[in-house]
């Protein structure tokens, strides 16, 4: 099957996302897998043509993928768009569970549901900063790759700090300007990646205005919204939470942030993030 007729197979047309910052586009397309790539111990690069999720994805959207055609397991699984173009969007997929590992063990040529692009996105207009900090731990380095890609066609500068527990843990994958950290020490750094923020930002913010794009644990992403608070410089986070449906139906995706009043508020994490602003994060 060519990109074009896997294309043509787009089933339904969901009603748009309020949340998404542009006129939302959201099919479920039975995509192909174009190419399965195992990039570390426990991680696989997998390819899928779906040429409309392709199209109009934004850096920081989710696709949730049904790993296969039965009831087991019977929700889909979501994951950031690791990159997207010419027909194709990439997934960074680590094997944690059942449907993980069904989906890291696709052949080319298996054709999947897909429904995507899901989600809101990084600011990356906003403005007022020269240099982009992608600060990220694990599998949450996942979306940084279409991330780059953008900040670079629009003339950022952009350096990323990528965290594991070990160099086993670091998945650099398509980055540029890479620096580690690892708790181990056995790559880069010696300590966590917050604290490798925390040692560049005088050199960064000498350099011109930074704003700090991250995704990985959660207690990563509180640790460095916390910092960047008090440091004052712009952050955003891509968080995690279990998913169902993915665009607003089951409520399956609560998460508590912080509320303009000073208490806290519950979203859904599938309609107003998964990015959201470093100083919601509670
Ligand atoms: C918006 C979003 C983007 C994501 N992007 C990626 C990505 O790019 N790459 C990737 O590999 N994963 C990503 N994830 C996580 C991924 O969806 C889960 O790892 C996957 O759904 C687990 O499915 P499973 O059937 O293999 O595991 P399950 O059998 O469902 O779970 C196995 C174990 O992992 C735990 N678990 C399940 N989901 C998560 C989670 N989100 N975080 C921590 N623990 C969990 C369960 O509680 C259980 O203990 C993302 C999640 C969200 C919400
Ligand atoms: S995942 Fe269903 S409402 Fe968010």
């Amino acid at each position: 099957m060519t990109s074009t007729d896997c294309g043509r197979q787009a089933v339904r047309q969901l009603k748009p996302n309020p949340a998404m910052p542009r006129e939302s586009s959201i099919t479920d397309i039975r995509a192909t897998v174009a190419a399965s790539r195992r990039i570390s111990r426990d991680v696989t690069l997998i390819t899928l043509d779906c040429p409309q999720i392709s199209l109009t994805a934004e850096p920081g959207n989710f696709v949730n993928v049904r790993v296969n055609d039965t009831t087991q397991p019977l929700l889909r699984r979501p994951f950031s768009i690791h990159d997207a173009g010419d027909g194709q969007v990439k997934l960074m997929v680590k094997e944690i569970g059942k449907g993980t590992e069904i989906f890291c063990r696709c052949a080319a040529g298996t054709e999947l549901s897909v429904l995507g692009p899901l989600g809101n996105s990084f600011s990356t207009g906003a403005e007022g900063y020269d240099t982009a900090v992608l600060v990220s731990g694990g599998i949450g380095t996942a979306p940084m790759r279409f991330l780059e890609k953008r900040l670079a066609a629009m003339g950022k500068k952009v350096v990323n700090l990528i965290g594991g527990r070990t160099k086993d843990d670091l998945l650099p994958e398509g980055l540029t300007g890479c620096r580690f950290a690892t708790d181990d020490g056995s790559e880069g750094f010696h300590g966590t990646v917050l604290a490798l923020l925390e040692s560049l930002v005088p050199s960064l913010t000498a350099e011109g205005t930074p704003r700090i794009f991250a995704c990985g644990p959660t207690p990563m992403l509180r640790a460095v919204a916390r910092f960047s608070r008090e440091a004052g410089i712009a952050s955003e986070v891509s968080l995690e939470s279990v998913m169902g449906c993915g665009f607003g139906i089951c409520y399956g995706c609560s998460v508590e942030v912080s509320a303009p009043d000073g208490g806290t508020k519950t979203i859904l994490l599938c309609r107003e993030g998964p990015v959201i602003d470093g100083g919601r994060m509670v």
